[in-house]
């Protein structure tokens, strides 16, 4: 049977663990070569994946960096556009949690590296891979938010704050692009089984959560070429018929 992935060129950022992981290896069971970022101290879990997607017979490229270094996304751009000249599917997962307390709490520090990481990031990445995206038949965007329980939870703030911007860049995007072959989508995970969780709700049992590989198959549906979803903000809950 033909892979539903197959020949299609896949970034994936948080590529070291959790969801992101196991995207990247999902993308690449249905035929996606993967190009996967985490940061430099992550090493050893990329080359662990490099090893997986290999097996699977994909290519990966490991590119190791901190988000937070602009001028390094847009050297990636230029690399995908000198190697290969386009890319089919960006998956802009990686995130981080920030502290969760009271808005008048959170350091000027901490609230700047929510904005580098969750939204700065994304539209660099967005702006950098725009021609490499339009150069494909069908590029597919997928931007991870997060928000069942709405984006004005107390205690929340700094991390809904930059979820909120980065999906609304992310549907501005989808609306820029509606007579371009590129699809963008927002994935709302709900709780996974994950680190980011187990740090933000430490008190629940990860077994009664789905793993990453649950909310995987989502991410290849919507990378596919024929997947015509456009401008949704899809619940893996609601996708999955899971209660939350
Ligand atoms: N798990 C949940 O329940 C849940 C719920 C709602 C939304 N989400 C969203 O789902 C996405 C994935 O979350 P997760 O639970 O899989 O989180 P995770 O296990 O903490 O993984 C986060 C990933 O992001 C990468 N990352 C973080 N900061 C980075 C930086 N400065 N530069 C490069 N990479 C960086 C990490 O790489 P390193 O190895 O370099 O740290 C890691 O690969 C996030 O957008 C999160 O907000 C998760």
């Amino acid at each position: 049977m033909t892979k539903r992935l197959e020949g299609r060129l896949a970034l994936v950022t948080g590529a070291s663990r959790g969801i992101g992981r196991a995207v990247a290896l999902a993308l690449a069971a249905e035929g996606a070569d993967i190009i996967a970022v985490a940061r430099p101290r992550s090493q050893a879990a990329l080359e662990s994946l490099d090893d997986e997607i290999r097996a699977l017979g994909q290519n990966c490229t490991l590119v190791p960096f901190d988000l937070k270094d602009g001028n390094a996304i847009d050297r990636l751009g230029a690399s995908i556009h000198e190697r290969w000249g386009k890319l089919d599917i960006f998956v802009g997962n990686a995130a981080i949690l920030g502290p969760l307390s009271p808005l008048g709490h959170i350091s000027v520090k901490d609230f700047q590296e929510l904005l580098d990481i969750n939204v700065t990031a994304n539209w660099r990445f967005i702006r950098t891979l725009d021609p490499l995206l339009k150069a494909s038949d069908a590029g597919r965007v997928i931007i991870v938010s997060s928000g069942n329980n709405g984006k004005d939870k107390a205690y929340w703030g700094g991390y809904m704050m930059s979820k909120a911007a980065v999906e609304n860049i992310a549907l501005t995007y989808s609306n820029e692009n509606k007579i371009t072959d590129i699809n963008v989508n927002v994935i709302n995970p709900g709780p996974i089984r994950t680190s980011m969780r187990a740090k933000a709700v430490p008190g629940e049992n990860p077994d009664d959560l789905p793993a990453p590989e649950e909310i995987a198959e989502l991410f290849v549906e919507l990378a596919a070429p024929d997947c015509e979803r456009n401008g949704e903000v899809v619940s893996f809950y609601d996708w999955a018929g899971l209660d939350q």
